[in-house]
C-alpha cells in the first residue's frame, strides 16, 4: 500500500474495515460488508457512546443526516446523486461509502463530453473477437457492469458532464437493473445482483443538474452537500488532511496551530469579500472551497520542507495562498492586493502575531507575479 501514490479508501483503511466487520453484529442489507450503522461510524468516526474498544477516526466532515440519507438511499432501489460546489468532498464521500459497503471504490466511470454508452455498458476486445468471435469472453465489461455482476457499488463521477445519450443509458440500468447484449445470441443479458447501486456526483457550478432528464432524476435520490462554512469543522478537515500529508511524505515539520488559524481566517475573509462583491471581476475566480484551502497549505508545507527550515512559516503560507489563488491577471492579483492592504495590514498592526509576516510574504509574492 505504501508504494501507491494514492491508495483507495478500502486499502488505506483495510485494517480498520476488517476490524469493524469483525465486531459488526447488525443486520446487513444485501451483501453489504457492513451494517448501515457501522458504515456511518466508519465515515463519521466513533463517539464514546458507541462503546467500541478502539477509536475510529472521522473521515468525512459534515452533517450526520446527510450521511444517513446517503446510506438509506443505497439500500433502496434508487441511485445516489451527491450534488454540491467544487471541493465539498462529494467524491471523497462516494469513495468512503463504496469502500465501506463493497470494499471496492474503484469501479468508476468519469463523466466527460467524450463519455460514451460503451463506458457504462461494455465494449469488445477486438483481437479476441477476430480470433474467436463475439462471446462473453471477448466482452469487456464497464465498471458499472462489473458492479452489477458482483452486487457492489459502481461510481459515476461528474454525471452532468456526460451527454444525454449516456445519461439515458443509465436510466435503463437503474430501472431495469440489467444490460442486454444484443450482439450475442445466447446468454445475452447481464443482470444486476442484489447490492448493486450507483453513486454519482455532480458539480452544482456546472450547468446541467437541472438539465438531467426527469426520468433520470426520478431514479436518483439527490443529496446536497453544502460548503463547510463552520470554521470548526473546516479546521478539522484541514487538520485531518495535513496530518495525512505529513505522514504520506514522511515529513517532520512543525505546523504551528496559529498558522492554521491564519489560513482559516484568510479564507473566511476572502469568502466574505467575494459574497459582498458586485461583479465577477471583483471576485476571485476560485470557489475558495475547503479543498482549495488544503491545497494552499499542502504547497506551503512542501515548500517549507524542501527549501525551508523544517518549520512552516507565515511567509510560505502567504506566498502559497497568492500563488494558488491568483489565476487571472490582473483581476485576481488586484483582489488579493486589496485584501492584503485593506484587511491584513490593519490587523497586523492591531493584533501582531503571524499577520505582519503573512502580509510581507503576500506582498512579495504579488510583486513577483505582477
Ligand atoms: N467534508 C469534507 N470532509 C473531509 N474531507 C473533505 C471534505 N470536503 C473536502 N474535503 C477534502 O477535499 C478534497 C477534495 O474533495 P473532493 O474531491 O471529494 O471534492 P468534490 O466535491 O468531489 O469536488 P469536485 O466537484 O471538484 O469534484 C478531498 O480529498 C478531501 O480531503
Ligand atoms: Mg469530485
Amino acid at each position: 500500500m505504501s508504494d501507491l501514490l494514492r491508495a483507495p479508501a478500502e486499502l488505506k483503511y483495510a485494517e480498520e474495515l476488517d476490524w469493524l466487520e469483525s465486531v459488526d453484529d447488525g443486520p446487513k442489507p444485501f451483501a453489504w460488508r457492513l451494517s448501515p450503522k457501522m458504515v456511518r461510524l466508519f465515515v463519521l468516526g466513533s463517539e464514546r457512546a458507541d462503546g467500541l474498544e478502539r477509536e475510529i477516526p472521522q473521515k468525512w466532515f459534515g452533517e450526520r443526516s446527510i450521511v444517513e440519507r446517503a446510506i438509506v438511499t443505497l439500500a433502496s432501489d434508487r441511485g445516489l446523486l451527491l450534488i454540491g460546489d467544487p471541493g465539498t468532498g462529494k467524491s471523497w464521500l462516494a469513495e468512503l461509502l463504496a469502500a465501506a459497503l463493497s470494499r471496492n471504490s474503484t469501479q468508476v466511470v468519469q463523466g466527460t463530453a467524450g463519455t460514451t454508452e460503451d463506458h457504462i455498458k461494455y465494449s469488445w476486445n477486438v483481437s479476441m473477437v477476430i480470433a474467436k468471435g463475439q462471446s462473453r469472453e471477448s466482452m469487456i465489461p464497464s465498471p458499472i457492469m462489473t458492479a452489477m455482476e458482483t452486487g457492489t457499488i459502481g461510481r459515476f463521477e461528474e454525471l452532468t458532464r456526460s451527454t444525454s445519450d449516456v445519461q439515458d443509458a443509465l436510466i435503463s440500468i437503474l430501472s431495469e437493473k440489467y444490460i442486454s447484449v444484443p450482439e450475442l445470441d445466447s446468454d445475452n443479458i447481464v443482470f444486476a445482483k442484489p447490492g448493486f447501486s450507483v453513486i454519482a456526483t455532480a458539480n452544482s457550478r456546472d450547468r446541467g443538474v437541472n438539465d438531467l432528464s426527469s426520468a433520470l432524476k426520478r431514479r436518483f435520490n439527490f443529496v446536497r452537500i453544502p460548503v463547510v462554512t463552520n470554521k470548526r469543522s473546516e479546521a478539522e478537515i484541514v487538520r485531518f488532511r495535513t496530518e495525512e500529508l505529513l505522514r504520506r511524505h514522511q515529513i517532520e515539520l512543525d505546523v504551528p496551530p496559529t498558522l492554521l488559524d491564519v489560513l482559516l481566517q484568510s479564507f473566511a475573509d476572502l469568502r466574505a469579500s467575494a459574497a459582498a462583491a458586485g461583479s465577477e471581476d471583483e471576485k476571485l475566480e476560485s470557489a475558495l472551497s475547503t479543498a482549495e484551502q488544503i491545497g494552499v497549505l499542502e504547497d506551503a508545507i512542501l515548500h517549507s520542507n524542501f527549501f525551508g527550515e523544517r518549520e512552516l512559516t507565515a511567509r510560505a503560507l502567504a506566498s502559497s495562498l497568492v500563488g494558488s489563488l491568483a489565476r487571472r491577471e490582473p483581476e485576481d492579483l488586484a483582489i488579493l492586493n486589496k485584501y492584503l492592504h485593506g484587511v491584513v495590514e490593519p490587523r497586523g498592526k492591531e493584533e501582531g502575531g503571524a499577520w505582519p509576516e503573512f502580509l510581507e510574504g503576500g506582498r512579495d509574492a504579488i510583486a513577483t507575479l505582477s
